[in-house]
């Protein structure tokens, strides 16, 4: 069974595809960290992420950049959203998130175009959205709790850019498959929509 969950920045799609891939024994990729690991490789060569040589070459990124801390930071986001405009960077990527989500057995993924461009057969897609409000009052209380001193205005202006420039990009942008399942998490606490979310793929599965 393949699980696709995708969805903008902070809508709770990585907490959601984690959940399933517990509840019911799959592997999970986070593809985001792939597009970071680019994005962090990019700063680290001094390069320019809306360079596509520059993010092309980032794409040979050691394995070991995936486990750094730096990766799960605001700047490294906005840098993978912009070294993920480029094609030559998605098409560098894409063999490894196939492997990984035609691997015998299953698999979830969570990211941008999983429904869309690396498994459009996937066995159920999700989408998984919140309003700008609700996902800017997520990231600010989570990095308030992490003792970091923001505005929850500049957390909300940053969202918007970055859904502007997922949503607007040629490459495989921002949007649910025509399959997909909408799962708005605005009004939902995080216990609700991870239940939510093992309804639909146990429906799924039940039906074929
Ligand atoms: O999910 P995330 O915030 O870690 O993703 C960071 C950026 O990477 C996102 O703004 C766009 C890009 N991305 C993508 O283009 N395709 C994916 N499948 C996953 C992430």
């Amino acid at each position: 069974m393949i699980i696709a969950v995708d969805g903008p920045t902070a809508s709770g799609k990585g907490t959601i595809a984690q959940a399933l891939a517990a509840h019911f024994g799959l592997p999970h990729l986070d593809t985001g960290l792939l597009y970071r690991a680019v994005g962090r490789q990019v700063f680290l060569d001094g390069g320019d992420p809306d360079n596509g040589g520059d993010a092309l070459a980032a794409t040979s990124f050691p394995d070991s950049l995936l486990l750094d801390d730096a990766l799960r930071s605001e700047e490294t986001g906005g840098l993978a959203s912009r070294v993920s405009v480029h094609s030559s960077v998605r098409q560098a990527l894409f063999e490894r998130q196939r492997a990984f989500a035609t691997q015998p057995g299953g698999a979830v993924l969570d990211g941008r175009d999983i429904g869309t461009v690396i498994a459009p057969d996937a066995d159920v897609k999700l989408f998984v959205t919140a309003s700008v409000q609700a996902r800017g009052e997520r990231r600010w209380k989570e990095m308030t709790g992490r003792g970091l001193d923001v505005a929850q205005a500049d957390i909300e202006a940053d969202i918007a850019r970055r859904d502007a420039r997922d949503m607007n990009r040629e490459d495989a942008p921002l949007k649910p498959a025509s399959d997909a399942l909408i799962l708005d998490t605005t009004q939902l606490g995080k216990d609700a929509a991870i239940a939510m979310a093992i309804e639909v793929v146990e429906e799924r599965r039940a039906t074929g």
